[in-house]
C-alpha cells in the first residue's frame, strides 16, 4: 500500500495506518507500543457517553493517553445525541483531538440498547448524532459495518449522512452485524462508499499481514487501512506495512509491553489482565497450548516472562 499522510478536518496524520478500537485491549500501554512501531492514529477503546455522565470511575480509566500520541483519538458509543454532544464537550474528553463514533459493534448489549451497529437501522438517528457531535467542535469520526444483515449495505446510505452531517473520516468494516469478526470483508462495498465520499475512508477487516493490507487497497481504493486483530497477533505488522527497517523481534514488543503495564497496574492485576492479550501473542507458535496454559495458572509476571523466554518467536 502507497504510505501517506491524511487529512482528516484540521489535522493532518504521519501515515494512513491506524490502529483500531479494540474493547479490553486497546489502552494506553498497547497503543505506546503500536505507535512505537509505526501507527498513525490509535483509538482508545470504545468508551460509553453514558458512563461519562454517570460518573462510572472505569470508563474514565479507559481515557488514559501517553506522549506519544500526536493526535489522541478516543471512540465513544451511545445512541441520545445531547449525550454524545455533552460528552465531547466534557473534561473528560478535553485532550482528545478525534472522537470516532462507534457504529458497529455488535453484541447484544449494546446492540439492543440501540447502540453501535443498530444505528446503521437508525440512519436519522445516527445523522443527528454525528450532527450534534460536530457542534463540540471536536473532529468527529464514524466507524461502521457494512449493515446489519447481509446484503443490506445499509453503510453506502449512512456514510453520506454522517459526511453530510460534518464527520470527517469513516472506517468501513467491510462485514454486516451479523458475520461479528468472521466471513469474507466486501471490498465492493467499501469501493463504492470511497467513490462517493469527499472526505478519507478507512478500510477495516482481515489484514494479517503485509499482502492482506496491499490487497485491502488494490480492491477497495481506500485512503488507508486500519489493523485490528492482526496488530494483537504481532504489533510489528505495523513496521512491516511501513516498511520500517526495525531490528526489533517480537519477543522483545511483548515484553515492552509487559513493562508498560507495570508502569501502570500492580503486579498482581497484571499477570490477569495480560493473560488474553498473551494468548494473542504465543498463538500459533510451537508449543503455544502448553505455554497459554502455564501462563494462565502463572501469580507473577517473572514466572511468565520465563514461560515467554522457552518459547520460539521465529
Ligand atoms: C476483541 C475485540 C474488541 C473490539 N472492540 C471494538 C471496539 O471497542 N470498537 C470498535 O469499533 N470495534 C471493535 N472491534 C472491531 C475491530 O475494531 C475491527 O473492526 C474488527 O476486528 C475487524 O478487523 P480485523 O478483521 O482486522 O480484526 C473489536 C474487535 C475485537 C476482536
Amino acid at each position: 500500500m502507497e504510505i501517506k499522510s491524511l487529512k482528516i478536518g484540521r489535522l493532518t496524520t504521519d501515515n494512513n495506518l491506524f490502529l483500531a478500537p479494540l474493547a479490553g485491549f486497546t489502552d494506553r500501554a498497547f497503543r505506546q507500543v503500536c505507535i512505537e512501531l509505526g501507527a498513525g492514529v490509535t483509538f482508545t477503546e470504545m468508551v460509553s457517553a453514558k458512563g461519562l455522565k454517570y460518573n462510572n470511575q472505569a470508563t474514565r480509566d479507559l481515557l488514559k493517553i501517553s506522549t506519544l500520541e500526536k493526535i489522541p483519538a478516543v471512540q465513544l458509543f451511545g445512541s441520545d445525541p445531547e449525550i454524545m454532544r455533552s460528552a465531547c464537550e466534557s473534561y473528560d474528553l478535553e485532550k482528545f483531538d478525534i472522537v470516532d463514533i462507534n457504529m458497529g459493534c455488535p453484541v447484544p448489549k449494546v446492540f439492543n440498547n440501540g447502540e453501535g451497529s443498530a444505528l446503521l437501522n437508525n440512519l436519522d438517528l445516527a445523522e443527528k448524532i454525528v450532527s450534534e457531535c460536530v457542534k463540540s467542535g471536536k473532529i468527529i469520526t464514524v466507524k461502521m459495518r457494512s449493515g446489519v444483515e447481509k446484503g443490506q449495505n445499509t453503510a453506502i446510505e449512512l456514510a453520506k449522512r454522517v459526511e453530510d452531517a460534518g464527520a470527517s473520516l469513516i472506517t468501513v468494516h467491510g462485514r454486516c452485524r451479523d458475520d461479528y469478526y468472521s466471513g469474507e470483508v466486501d471490498y465492493n462495498l467499501i469501493k463504492t462508499i470511497k467513490q462517493n465520499a469527499k472526505i478519507p475512508v478507512i478500510a477495516n477487516g482481515g489484514v494479517f499481514t503485509k499482502k492482506d493490507a496491499d490487497n485491502l487497497i488494490e480492491k477497495t481504493g481506500a485512503d488507508g487501512i486500519m489493523l485490528a486483530r492482526g496488530a494483537l497477533f504481532n504489533p510489528l505488522l505495523f513496521s512491516k506495512i511501513l516498511n520500517i527497517n526495525s531490528e526489533i523481534d517480537k519477543k522483545t514488543v511483548v515484553f515492552r509491553h509487559i513493562d508498560l503495564l507495570l508502569q501502570e497496574i500492580d503486579e498482581e492485576f497484571a499477570v490477569r489482565y495480560l493473560r488474553k492479550q498473551l494468548a494473542y501473542y504465543v498463538a500459533g507458535l510451537k508449543n503455544s497450548k502448553q505455554a497459554k496454559l502455564r501462563i494462565f495458572s502463572a501469580t507473577k509476571i517473572s514466572e511468565v516472562k520465563e514461560i515467554l523466554n522457552e518459547l520460539d518467536f521465529g
